[in-house]
Protein backbone atom coordinates (compact mmCIF):
# COMPACT_ATOMS: atom_id res chain seq x y z
CA UNK A 1 0.00 0.00 0.00
CA UNK A 2 1.29 3.70 -0.78
CA UNK A 3 1.89 5.98 1.41
CA UNK A 4 -0.77 8.39 0.05
CA UNK A 5 -3.41 5.70 0.35
CA UNK A 6 -2.63 4.97 3.63
CA UNK A 7 -2.70 8.76 4.18
CA UNK A 8 -6.72 8.69 2.50
CA UNK A 9 -7.16 6.00 4.40
CA UNK A 10 -6.03 7.94 8.03
CA UNK A 11 -7.90 10.77 6.75
CA UNK A 12 -11.21 8.90 6.16
CA UNK A 13 -11.58 6.59 8.97
CA UNK A 14 -10.66 9.82 11.34
CA UNK A 15 -13.89 11.23 9.94
CA UNK A 16 -15.75 7.79 10.39
CA UNK A 17 -14.24 7.84 13.69
CA UNK A 18 -15.60 10.90 14.49
CA UNK A 19 -19.71 10.31 13.22
CA UNK A 20 -19.62 6.86 15.07
CA UNK A 21 -18.54 8.35 18.15
CA UNK A 22 -20.82 10.63 17.79
CA UNK A 23 -23.70 8.56 17.59
CA UNK A 24 -22.30 6.00 20.41
CA UNK A 25 -22.34 9.10 23.22
CA UNK A 26 -25.89 10.46 21.64
CA UNK A 27 -26.96 6.48 21.75
CA UNK A 28 -25.38 6.55 25.01
CA UNK A 29 -27.85 9.84 26.52
CA UNK A 30 -30.37 7.86 24.53
CA UNK A 31 -30.33 4.97 27.06
CA UNK A 32 -29.78 6.70 29.92
CA UNK A 33 -32.28 8.76 29.67
CA UNK A 34 -34.98 5.48 28.62
CA UNK A 35 -35.96 7.39 25.08
CA UNK A 36 -37.10 4.89 22.78
CA UNK A 37 -36.26 5.43 19.21
CA UNK A 38 -38.52 5.09 16.87
CA UNK A 39 -38.71 1.35 15.41
CA UNK A 40 -36.70 0.36 17.98
CA UNK A 41 -37.73 -1.72 21.48
CA UNK A 42 -35.94 -0.33 24.29
CA UNK A 43 -33.55 -2.64 24.36
CA UNK A 44 -33.03 -2.34 20.62
CA UNK A 45 -31.20 1.25 21.49
CA UNK A 46 -29.17 -0.47 23.88
CA UNK A 47 -27.54 -3.05 21.56
CA UNK A 48 -27.24 -0.45 19.16
CA UNK A 49 -25.11 1.83 21.53
CA UNK A 50 -22.85 -1.90 22.59
CA UNK A 51 -22.43 -3.08 18.94
CA UNK A 52 -21.97 0.88 17.29
CA UNK A 53 -19.12 1.53 20.08
CA UNK A 54 -17.21 -1.60 19.02
CA UNK A 55 -17.63 -0.52 15.10
CA UNK A 56 -16.36 2.78 15.77
CA UNK A 57 -13.24 1.12 18.03
CA UNK A 58 -12.45 -0.98 15.39
CA UNK A 59 -12.77 2.03 12.92
CA UNK A 60 -10.17 3.76 15.39
CA UNK A 61 -7.71 0.71 15.39
CA UNK A 62 -7.94 1.11 11.35
CA UNK A 63 -7.24 4.95 11.99
CA UNK A 64 -4.07 4.43 14.35
CA UNK A 65 -2.47 1.47 12.42
CA UNK A 66 -2.51 3.72 9.01
CA UNK A 67 -0.86 6.57 10.96
CA UNK A 68 1.65 4.59 12.67
CA UNK A 69 2.40 2.25 9.08
CA UNK A 70 2.62 5.70 6.72
CA UNK A 71 6.06 6.14 6.83
CA UNK A 72 5.71 10.14 5.76
CA UNK A 73 5.48 10.84 8.68
CA UNK A 74 7.04 9.42 11.82
CA UNK A 75 3.93 8.47 14.81
CA UNK A 76 4.94 5.55 16.95
CA UNK A 77 3.34 3.11 18.94
CA UNK A 78 4.47 5.01 21.88
CA UNK A 79 2.84 8.51 20.73
CA UNK A 80 -0.60 6.02 20.45
CA UNK A 81 -0.44 5.54 24.09
CA UNK A 82 1.81 8.52 25.32
CA UNK A 83 -0.14 11.75 24.70
CA UNK A 84 2.16 14.68 23.78
CA UNK A 85 5.76 13.14 22.94
CA UNK A 86 5.23 12.82 18.90
CA UNK A 87 7.82 14.39 16.50
CA UNK A 88 4.83 14.87 14.47
CA UNK A 89 1.96 17.89 15.89
CA UNK A 90 2.34 16.74 19.73
CA UNK A 91 -0.07 18.77 20.95
CA UNK A 92 -2.87 17.90 17.89
CA UNK A 93 -2.01 14.24 17.90
CA UNK A 94 -2.14 14.47 21.46
CA UNK A 95 -5.28 15.14 21.77
CA UNK A 96 -6.35 12.68 19.69
CA UNK A 97 -3.92 9.97 21.61
CA UNK A 98 -5.52 11.21 25.14
CA UNK A 99 -9.34 10.51 23.54
CA UNK A 100 -7.96 6.90 22.68
CA UNK A 101 -6.22 6.45 26.22
CA UNK A 102 -9.77 7.25 27.54
CA UNK A 103 -11.80 5.18 25.13
CA UNK A 104 -9.81 2.42 25.82
CA UNK A 105 -10.66 2.68 29.63
CA UNK A 106 -14.24 3.06 28.75
CA UNK A 107 -14.05 0.11 26.03
CA UNK A 108 -12.23 -2.35 28.49
CA UNK A 109 -14.50 -1.55 31.62
CA UNK A 110 -17.45 -2.23 29.14
CA UNK A 111 -15.83 -5.88 28.40
CA UNK A 112 -15.33 -6.48 31.58
CA UNK A 113 -18.47 -4.94 33.31
CA UNK A 114 -19.98 -8.30 35.05
CA UNK A 115 -16.70 -8.45 36.64
CA UNK A 116 -16.72 -5.52 38.39
CA UNK A 117 -19.15 -3.35 40.75
CA UNK A 118 -21.80 -1.52 38.89
CA UNK A 119 -20.52 1.80 40.69
CA UNK A 120 -16.65 1.45 39.29
CA UNK A 121 -18.39 0.65 35.89
CA UNK A 122 -20.20 3.89 35.83
CA UNK A 123 -17.90 6.16 36.85
CA UNK A 124 -15.19 4.83 34.23
CA UNK A 125 -18.08 5.14 31.26
CA UNK A 126 -17.89 8.72 32.20
CA UNK A 127 -15.01 9.08 30.77
CA UNK A 128 -16.76 8.62 27.71
CA UNK A 129 -17.70 12.18 28.05
CA UNK A 130 -14.26 13.72 28.68
CA UNK A 131 -13.11 11.65 25.84
CA UNK A 132 -15.43 13.01 23.21
CA UNK A 133 -13.94 16.32 23.16
CA UNK A 134 -10.86 15.39 22.95
CA UNK A 135 -11.06 13.55 19.61
CA UNK A 136 -13.13 16.35 18.32
CA UNK A 137 -10.34 19.05 18.51
CA UNK A 138 -7.94 16.68 18.20
CA UNK A 139 -9.57 15.82 14.37
CA UNK A 140 -10.33 19.69 14.08
CA UNK A 141 -6.45 20.60 14.86
CA UNK A 142 -4.69 18.26 12.62
CA UNK A 143 -6.80 17.51 10.28
CA UNK A 144 -6.10 18.34 6.30
CA UNK A 145 -9.78 18.67 5.79
CA UNK A 146 -9.88 20.95 8.09
CA UNK A 147 -11.24 23.76 6.64
CA UNK A 148 -13.19 22.40 3.96
CA UNK A 149 -16.67 22.44 3.73
CA UNK A 150 -17.89 19.18 4.56
CA UNK A 151 -15.69 18.95 7.64
CA UNK A 152 -16.64 22.20 9.01
CA UNK A 153 -20.65 20.84 8.74
CA UNK A 154 -19.66 17.50 10.14
CA UNK A 155 -18.12 19.12 13.16
CA UNK A 156 -20.37 21.86 13.41
CA UNK A 157 -23.22 18.79 13.53
CA UNK A 158 -21.47 16.73 15.75
CA UNK A 159 -20.76 19.65 18.39
CA UNK A 160 -24.31 20.90 18.04
CA UNK A 161 -26.04 17.13 18.34
CA UNK A 162 -24.19 16.24 21.26
CA UNK A 163 -23.99 19.95 23.40
CA UNK A 164 -28.38 19.47 22.81
CA UNK A 165 -28.36 15.74 24.11
CA UNK A 166 -25.61 16.55 26.69
CA UNK A 167 -28.18 19.83 28.03
CA UNK A 168 -31.10 17.23 27.80
CA UNK A 169 -29.30 14.89 30.16
CA UNK A 170 -28.19 17.29 33.03
CA UNK A 171 -31.52 19.09 32.98
CA UNK A 172 -33.34 15.21 33.22
CA UNK A 173 -31.29 13.62 36.05
CA UNK A 174 -32.90 10.40 36.88
CA UNK A 175 -33.15 6.84 36.28
CA UNK A 176 -30.14 4.39 36.40
CA UNK A 177 -27.87 3.58 33.56
CA UNK A 178 -28.87 -0.35 32.96
C1 LIG B 1 -11.17 8.72 19.40
C2 LIG B 1 -10.04 9.05 18.88
C3 LIG B 1 -9.86 9.72 17.54
C4 LIG B 1 -10.78 10.29 16.66
C5 LIG B 1 -12.31 10.33 16.77
C6 LIG B 1 -10.03 10.83 15.55
C7 LIG B 1 -10.57 11.53 14.48
C8 LIG B 1 -9.83 12.21 13.52
C9 LIG B 1 -10.36 13.12 12.53
C10 LIG B 1 -11.84 13.50 12.38
C11 LIG B 1 -9.33 13.55 11.76
C12 LIG B 1 -9.40 14.52 10.55
C13 LIG B 1 -9.46 13.71 9.26
C14 LIG B 1 -9.57 14.61 8.05
O1 LIG B 1 -8.98 15.68 8.00
O2 LIG B 1 -10.26 14.20 7.09
C15 LIG B 1 -8.11 12.93 12.27
C16 LIG B 1 -6.85 13.13 11.75
C17 LIG B 1 -5.73 12.44 12.16
N1 LIG B 1 -5.64 11.54 13.20
FE1 LIG B 1 -7.14 11.05 14.47
N2 LIG B 1 -8.68 10.55 15.73
C18 LIG B 1 -8.55 9.89 16.94
C19 LIG B 1 -7.37 9.43 17.52
C20 LIG B 1 -6.14 9.40 16.87
C21 LIG B 1 -4.95 8.75 17.36
C22 LIG B 1 -4.83 8.00 18.69
C23 LIG B 1 -4.00 8.91 16.38
C24 LIG B 1 -2.60 8.37 16.29
C25 LIG B 1 -1.76 8.35 17.16
C26 LIG B 1 -4.54 9.72 15.33
C27 LIG B 1 -3.88 10.14 14.19
C28 LIG B 1 -4.33 11.06 13.27
C29 LIG B 1 -3.55 11.69 12.24
C30 LIG B 1 -2.07 11.45 11.95
C31 LIG B 1 -4.42 12.57 11.54
C32 LIG B 1 -4.05 13.51 10.38
C33 LIG B 1 -4.54 13.03 9.03
C34 LIG B 1 -4.28 14.11 8.02
O3 LIG B 1 -3.12 14.36 7.71
O4 LIG B 1 -5.24 14.70 7.53
N3 LIG B 1 -5.87 9.98 15.65
N4 LIG B 1 -8.45 12.12 13.34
Amino acid sequence: MTSETLWYANRATGAVCLILFTVVVLLGIAVRLRTRLPGLPRFGTIRLHRTLSLSATAFLALHITTAIVDSYVNITFVDVLVPFVSDYQPLWLGLGTVAFDLMLAVVLTSLLRHRMGHRAWRATHWLAYASWPFALIHGAGIGTDTGTDWMTWLTIVCAATVLAAAGTRIRTREGAHP
